[in-house]
């Protein structure tokens, strides 16, 4: 059996200000966290994502660090953190952060000493140009609110060049001194006991930019060297990356033209996010389906991390706009609902209605597919989005525990809140929280912790291969299977609101002794592979083999 850790991972992503606040100032912390272990050791989950955590101005949710070497102090200081390490350990679970190397907040000393002199150690830390680059206007991440990726700096007297917003200056990939301190703060963080790194903004960090070049080159061989360092620092170390990039581009970060696995371990799979959210909108597995076909093959050790939300806007870009627009028709049609004309700034329960049959479909769904399942806080009790605020904010909003005020996020007033918890209504925190579902067998919750059991017993879904299974089946039915020498497991899920039934039988030399082992409801157990039911919106997790 495989040891790798993270392929038999499942991913629980936070973000430290709005998960539990121990201190009653009104934003969460170290301590709140590590008071909440328990409560994400029996969800089940076994590796914690915490989003930045390091001190920053705050201008793009910790996205701008001041200094790669501490903690932001609202959240504690490194002796909390070396407790949370410990206190998680304990408790089986690991804990990786994102590691935000792309570009600094224009607010941090190296940048702050760069732009006020030509002689300074950090000048060249960036990416400078003495003339208006005429590709200014083009590349930008954020369109609307970010204006240009170039920004002439009054007091350097030169441009810099930002990828994100102008107050995230790149740092210069080409610069030896840069390379190496970006192996310097890994090297400080794994030795304080973290089990790896999610990678923001991967493709970013790798280019060589140049004024006037919009399609700069990639130093791809720069991932090899940083695989190298954290693996010999930490053998089991792991890199997870944020590279959204062509499908034909994303071998390449996962290892050099050999294949040989020597660069990231996992990568985000935008591509199947997408089709997964087409999927869901058009009532159809051909999306999915397209997406385990052209899934290119992955050297030793690559793996996918797996996700329908993460904290920022679902990204439609890679979809065609026929696509793109049976989405938003479906999932954001009000335009406070869109950003940046690509994404949907939804979290998934108000997307699928606060439906549960179909949002235990979409998560049964992500969760038997190929690669590491990343939940995000607050999925797992259906908590919903504020579109009152800005931007990606709107899914942002603290994690809602209790009945108690604040939704047992916070003692505080409510006024001292950087986002408000969700009050009132369908999704308010009186509804949607922790404490309900925990005493109630039938809740969401309660579906999470047996479906993320079910899923440890399974691990041929992490490790194995997954293919879809070509059997007579009506149009809403995706039937897949994942096989390792541990066992096969094979799925159906029924992405339309209509019942039906399934031909097995030619799977029927498979299993002598076919099982329900998850499924939307109780169902004649299988007993020999031959035509089966399921509900609309149902699902059926058949194991048909296990090896000793
Ligand atoms: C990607 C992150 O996911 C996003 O939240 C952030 O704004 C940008 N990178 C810039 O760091």
């Amino acid at each position: 059996m495989s040891d790798r850790w993270y392929e038999k991972a499942v991913v629980y992503c936070l973000d430290i200000d709005s998960f539990a606040d121990a201190d009653g100032d009104g934003c969460g912390d170290i301590r709140g966290l590590i008071g909440r272990l328990d409560y994400l050791a029996r969800l089940g989950i076994n590796c914690l994502w915490l989003n930045p955590i390091h001190p920053s101005p705050g201008q793009d949710d910790g996205y701008d660090v001041t200094d790669f070497y501490n903690v932001d102090p609202r959240f504690g200081n490194l002796g909390d953190f070396a407790e949370l390490l410990h206190e998680a350990g304990n408790r089986g679970i690991k804990v990786i952060i994102d590691l935000v190397v792309n570009h600094t907040s224009d607010k941090h000393p190296w940048f702050q000493s760069a732009r006020k002199s030509a002689d300074s150690p950090y000048r060249d830390w960036y990416v400078w140009s003495e003339t208006a680059p005429a590709d200014r206007n083009q590349g930008m991440v954020f369109p609307g609110e970010q204006a240009e990726t170039w920004t002439y700096d009054r007091t350097a007297k030169l441009w810099y060049y930002h990828r994100f917003y102008k107050f995230q200056p790149d740092l210069n990939i080409k610069n030896p001194a840069v390379r190496e301190e970006i192996k310097k703060i890994c090297s400080f963080w794994l030795q304080l006991g973290v089990a790896g790194f999610r990678m923001d903004a991967v493709p970013f960090i790798i280019e060589e930019t140049e004024p006037g070049n919009s399609d700069a080159p990639k130093d791809l061989a720069f991932l090899t060297e940083l695989r190298q360092h954290v693996q010999w620092r930490k053998g089991d170390a792991v890199l997870l990356a944020e590279a959204n990039v062509e499908p034909d581009q994303l071998v390449k970060f996962f290892g050099d033209d050999g294949g040989s696995g020597n660069r990231i371990h996992m990568l985000f799979d935008f591509m199947l996010n997408a089709r997964l959210v087409l999927g869901l909108a058009r009532e159809d597995p051909e999306p999915i389906i397209d997406a385990l076909r052209d899934t290119p093959k992955l050297p030793e050790g690559g793996q996918w991390a797996t996700f329908l939300r993460n904290h920022d806007e679902i990204d439609l870009s890679r979809l065609t706009a026929d696509q793109r627009k049976d989405v938003f028709a479906r999932f954001g049609p009000d335009e406070n609902m869109q950003l940046y004309g690509r994404g949907i700034r939804r979290r998934l329960a108000p997307m699928l209605g606060n439906d549960r049959r179909w949002l235990e479909l979409a998560y049964a769904l992500q969760f038997s597919l190929r690669g590491t399942p990343v939940l995000r806080y607050g999925e797992e009790i259906g908590m919903g989005d504020d579109l009152s605020l800005d931007g990606r904010d709107a899914i942002r909003t603290p994690m809602q525990w209790s009945q108690l005020p604040n939704g047992g996020f916070t003692t505080a007033d409510p006024k001292l809140l950087g986002r408000p918890v969700i009050t009132g209504g369908e999704f308010g925190y009186e509804t949607v929280n922790v404490t309900a579902q925990r005493h109630d067998t039938t809740s969401l919750l309660s579906w999470f912790e047996r479906m993320i059991r079910t899923l440890r017993e399974a691990p041929e879904v992490g490790c194995g291969t997954c293919s879809h299974v070509d059997v007579p089946a009506p149009r809403g039915v995706l039937v897949h299977r994942a096989d390792d020498h541990t066992g096969t497991m094979l799925f159906v899920h029924n992405l339309g609101t209509e019942a039906g039934v399934v031909d097995l039988s030619s799977l029927a030399g498979e299993a002598e002794f076919p099982n329900d082992v998850l499924a939307d409801q109780e169902y004649p157990e299988p007993g020999k592979l031959d035509a089966i039911r399921v509900e609309g919106h149902g699902y059926r997790w058949i194991r048909l083999r296990r090896t000793a």
